[in-house]
């Protein structure tokens, strides 16, 4: 592995934000990665670990790899996959798109904790991140959130089922489905 990741320049604010579409991980980026994913861990334990073991299955040609940075320093990422990938786990029979290879499932979305709800960071990542999904053609993108989330998410989404357990949460997760 290089130590610079190969990334392609997506967006850049003149308040030295940007997000980069990720095309190669490198060392640098890897280990920022796993540092904040960390706080991920906390939230959903070891479902929300990323380590050097799976980060294979995550950051491969074959998924969507965004980062956000703040003055050169990453602050959060957007990390996307196809449905398929999840075909073992037993909540992706739920979605009748399984193996239609049309739907891209959200497994992380992850702002540092100072930069939630404020400077658009989310927003403008999210943002990207879909529209990129557009461009390559897919025609759904899922995830997982705590209950009520998704509602806010427009029209175009609905859930598709609602699990009361998830992972330990002390909340159900809704397993929402959006038209791109
Ligand atoms: C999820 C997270 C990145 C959102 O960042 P934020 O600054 O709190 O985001 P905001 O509430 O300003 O919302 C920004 C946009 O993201 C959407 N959003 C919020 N949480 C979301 C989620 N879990 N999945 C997808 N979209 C989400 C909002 O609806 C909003 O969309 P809009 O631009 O269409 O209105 C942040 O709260 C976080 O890192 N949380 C801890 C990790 C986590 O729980 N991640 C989700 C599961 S992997």
């Amino acid at each position: 592995m290089n130590l610079k990741s190969k990334s392609k320049v997506i967006a850049t604010s003149a308040l030295g934000f940007s997000v980069e579409l990720l095309v190669d991980i490198g060392q640098e980026d890897l280990d920022n990665i796993l540092h904040l994913s960390k706080d991920l861990t906390k939230i959903f334990g070891e479902q929300g670990k990323l380590n050097e073991t799976n980060i294979p299955k995550y950051f491969n040609s074959n998924t969507i790899q965004f980062l956000a940075k703040k003055n050169s320093k990453l602050v959060g990422f957007i990390i996307g996959a196809p449905l398929e990938i999840f075909k073992r786990e037993s909540w992706s029979r739920y979605d009748t798109n399984l193996g239609q290879s049309n739907t891209i499932y959200t497994y992380f979305f992850y702002i540092e904790k100072k930069y939630r709800k404020k400077g658009g960071y989310a927003k403008t990542l999210k943002h990207i991140y879909l529209n990129y999904l557009k461009k390559k053609k897919y025609k759904y993108v899922t995830g997982h959130v705590k209950i009520g989330v998704s509602e806010n998410f427009g029209s175009n989404s609905e859930i598709v089922k609602i699990f009361q357990h998830w992972y330990g949460q002390n909340k159900p997760y809704e397993y929402y489905r959006r038209i791109l």
